[in-house]
């Protein structure tokens, strides 16, 4: 009889699946190091990662600028509340005003994406004095209640039941829908400018437009949810602002994920009119602003400036799209950016998803189960979308 020898993942494995709850369905994979694109298992295997962490690795894994200014952050002073002002705190607010579209002008740091939707709810109401909030169909917003309350895609919202109350839902696209709610009663529609775990929905231009002109004509407050959008995701700083919507800027804009490269980090960026509602301690949070977090964040934003990652984006959007206009069993490619939906004519993506793990290529599934979606570092270049597409025409048959 033979013994079977544990591989070093199993081990991992085992004892993550014995002491960590079982919430997340995992890749069979025990991630160890990463560079750029690349993500390195245990066994040495290496993997296109094209999902990039769920959206956060923007700037690659481990850029160096990020580690670097991480590494001697952590030597000099990790944390310390807002008590106190920090130099380095006081540059990440500088520069997110600075790359945000005006009137923006201040930021409110927190920990992570639903934290700073929580915020911005918050800050709605207390700028309104109301407490309605219009989100739409298709949403997600996060986990914790208030943000939960003002998903509406699947069972999310199911699963922060008690809801918090005051929460209405609009057709994601239809303006009449909007209309239908809008009243002086409502303190902010908040939506995500384009919908990722929808399966990658956006809208025409146009739509951001309308909407705001509802918001003013209502005095509602209009919020982009940019956890995924922002940090120049679409080839653009932030959707706010930018030609996908009409020049449109929000009155607050959230941002996670990328914003740290992997540091725990969220931030909520608002007007001088919105600013001036908010009073010493309505809002706060322990980690909020901490040093190691607004090291990573000026690290994040210099690296995506030096490399020149927005014109990147850009162009490998043009270079993926071109590519994958050749794979036979797409209907379309939506998002803008590297914030792309690759639309098959069957209900295949989680088949694909599977086939390219195998393969060693890291991407992202969505509810649509049509839809396999791509949000890879803004590094990516020609030759690793050469690979992907090779191997995706491999797995989709086309060849
Ligand atoms: C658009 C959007 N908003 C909010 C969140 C919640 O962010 P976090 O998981 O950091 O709380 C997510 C997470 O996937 C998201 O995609």
């Amino acid at each position: 009889m033979t013994t079977h020898v544990q591989t070093k993942f199993e081990e991992t494995a085992a004892l993550e699946d014995q002491f960590q709850l079982a919430t997340y369905k995992k890749f069979p994979l025990a991630a160890e190091r990463g560079e750029g694109v690349w993500l390195y298992a245990s066994d040495g295997a290496k993997y296109l990662d094209l999902y990039g962490g769920h959206a956060v690795a923007a700037t690659g894994h481990c850029h160096p600028v990020v580690v670097r200014a991480i590494r001697e952050q952590a030597g000099q002073l990790l944390f310390y509340s807002n008590l106190v002002y920090s130099e380095v705190r006081a540059r990440a607010a500088a520069k997110l005003v600075e790359i945000a579209p005006a009137p923006i002008s201040k930021a409110f740091f927190c920990n992570s994406g639903t934290e700073a939707n929580e915020n911005a709810m918050r800050m709605a109401r207390m700028a309104t004095g109301r407490t309605r909030i219009i989100t739409f169909t298709g949403s997600f917003h996060g986990r914790t209640a208030d943000a939960i309350s003002a998903t509406a895609l699947g069972k999310y919202r199911e699963l922060g039941r008690p809801n918090v109350p005051d929460h209405l839902f609009a057709e994601f696209g239809s303006l009449d829908s909007v209309a239908a709610l809008a009243d002086e009663s409502v303190a902010a529609i908040m939506l995500e400018p384009i919908q990722s775990m929808a399966g990658v929905r956006m809208l025409e231009p146009s739509f951001y437009q309308s909407l705001r002109e509802i918001c003013d004509q209502h005095g509602i407050l209009l919020i982009f949810d940019e956890v995924q959008t922002g940090v120049g995701r679409t080839g653009d700083w932030f959707f706010a602002g930018s030609a996908a919507a009409h020049g449109v800027v929000p009155d607050i804009i959230t941002l996670a994920k990328a914003l740290g490269s992997g540091v725990p980090v969220g931030a909520c960026l608002t007007t001088q009119a919105v600013a001036s509602h908010i009073k010493e301690n309505d809002l706060g949070t322990t980690y909020g602003g901490g040093m190691l977090a607004m090291a990573a964040v000026s690290a994040t934003l210099e690296a995506i400036e030096a490399d020149h990652m927005l014109e990147n984006v850009k162009h490998i959007e043009a270079y993926l799209r071109e590519q994958l206009a050749i794979i036979l069993s797409l209907t379309c490619v939506r998002g803008r950016g590297l914030l792309l939906g690759l639309e098959f004519t069957d209900p295949i993506a989680a088949k694909v998803n599977k086939a390219l793990l195998e393969r060693h290529i890291i991407t992202g599934t969505s509810s649509d189960p049509h839809v396999l979606r791509l949000l890879p570092p803004l590094c990516l270049k020609h030759e690793e979308v050469d690979l992907f597409i090779d191997t995706l025409k491999e797995v989709t048959s086309d060849k």
